[in-house]
């Protein structure tokens, strides 16, 4: 039996969903453990683009398992929109399994999260809107509702109207904003139960029974280990564990089901919404990696904010979650330049500082030190081998190893899921 983690090591959009795609055609099930539709996973597979949000990227591997288990917070409407979707370009979402354990984003959700935006302004978080801190507001509050829940429908009428009472308390009084309907959103929701009720089961015992089967699992992140609610840049960040510590609460497994832990790291930083970004570019460097990268989001459409790679948090991204291998994506996005430059450290306060600092005030000194290296051709897609990547892209390959200490495994060199160069695993 093997259990394979991949996730981000950065704040998310590394270019994860093709890894995942990969993997996935050498894993018997593909597991979600944490995040909603907060996240954005693109994938190329045969020459179609998919964009997905809540199902795990292993959907389009034909007859692989997947799963949505308990630590994803479930937006029943955005699920259904994306099975739809899929279903729309002829792929069949017959394996898809929902835990009746994972917490249910409600139109409520959704509401707090804009008004509560609203309400920070300058100091808002820049979330994506879906809901998503609220869900897990509501969760780790003890007040929210469940996949079981909606399936039994004596007693869902009665919890969701305790809810909607409570929640509109809060939209109405403390927000301002128009109280939601009951009857409406029960119409809505009984509508849910009837179309989730096959995909809904104990995702637990079945991990279980794939684990003693000897099968592969494959733990797919969403977000990155720098959006972590504990070890991220908080409060910018999202309200879920995307590093490896995620996985066993998220989809009830033990650790020593976690064989491998890949980190997905992008040849250089992006970030979306605010918070600290110490190696962000606002010059026209910045500006043509967000072009020639198509740095926008996937689930907003919101600019990516773009920055040299930064080791300090790869390296603390490493540590935090037990890293075993690093995928680089996009090595031909940064190709094309001149030079690039790698964060090694932080000078704070004419200190020379390795280690990612907890206060966003200590962050705000930070200047990066950089190393330099030479720029290698964008044009990459066709390489399969490492030996014949440019001397000059090798070199950065390497210095990312020699600093954390962790092997690259796997290098993007184009957009298509075969645009790769496979080391081991
Ligand atoms: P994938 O899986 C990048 C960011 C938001 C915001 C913060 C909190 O595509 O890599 P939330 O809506 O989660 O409460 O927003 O987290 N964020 C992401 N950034 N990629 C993602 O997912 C993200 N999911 C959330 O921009 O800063
Ligand atoms: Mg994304």
């Amino acid at each position: 039996m093997s259990g394979i983690v991949v996730f981000g090591a950065q704040w998310g959009d590394e270019g994860k969903g093709r890894f995942v795609d990969y993997l996935a055609s050498k894993a018997d099930v593909v597991v979600r453990y944490q995040g909603g539709n907060n996240a954005g996973h693109t994938v190329v597979a045969d020459g179609v683009t998919y964009k997905l949000h809540l199902i795990p990227s292993g959907i389009l591997s034909k007859g692989k398992a997947c799963v949505i288990a308990n630590g994803v917070v479930i937006d029943p409407s955005a699920l259904k929109k994306e099975i739809d979707y899929l279903a729309e370009r002829g792929v069949s979402v017959d394996n898809l399994y929902i835990s009746d354990r994972a917490h249910m984003i409600m139109p409520y959700h959704r509401e707090l999260d804009a008004l509560n935006e609203k309400k920070l302004g300058d100091f808002k978080i820049g979330t994506t809107g879906n809901g998503i801190g609220p869900c897990y507001k509501d969760k780790v509050g003890r007040t929210g509702l469940r996949m079981c829940d909606l399936l039994d429908e004596e007693s869902f009428p009665e919890k969701l109207k305790k809810c909607i009472e409570d929640k509109n308390e809060i939209i109405t009084k403390v927000y301002g904003g128009d109280p939601l309907d009951y009857e409406a959103i029960l119409e809505e929701f009984r509508a849910h139960a009837k179309y989730f009720r096959p995909f809904v089961c104990d995702t637990v015992s079945m991990l279980q029974e794939y684990k003693e089967a000897g099968k592969t699992m494959l733990f797919e992140g969403a977000q990155g280990m720098l959006l972590d609610i504990d070890f991220g840049t908080y409060p910018y960040v999202t309200s879920s564990h995307p590093n490896t510590g995620g996985v066993c609460a998220g989809a009830g497994v033990g650790p020593q089901v976690i064989t491998d832990v890949i980190g997905v790291v992008k040849a250089y930083t992006t970030r979306v919404g605010e918070g600290p970004f110490v190696t962000e570019l606002f010059d026209a460097t910045g500006d043509a990696i967000r072009e020639k990268g198509h740095e926008y989001g996937t689930t907003t459409g919101r600019p990516r904010r773009c920055g040299w790679l930064d080791l300090v948090i790869v390296d603390f991204a490493a540590k935090t979650s037990g890293i075993t291998g690093f995928a680089v994506s996009r090595m031909d996005t940064l190709g094309g330049l001149d030079k690039v430059y790698v964060c090694t450290g932080y000078d704070i306060d004419g200190k020379i500082v390795n280690t990612y600092p907890a206060s966003l005030e200590t962050l705000a000194k930070a200047k990066p030190v950089y190393k330099e290296f030479e720029g290698w051709s964008s044009d990459l897609s066709s390489i399969r081998k490492y030996e014949d990547l440019p001397d000059a892209a090798k070199t950065y390959i390497e210095f990312i190893e020699q600093q954390t200490g962790v092997p690259v495994v796997m290098i993007g060199v184009g957009a298509g899921r075969e645009e790769c160069i496979y080391r081991g695993l």
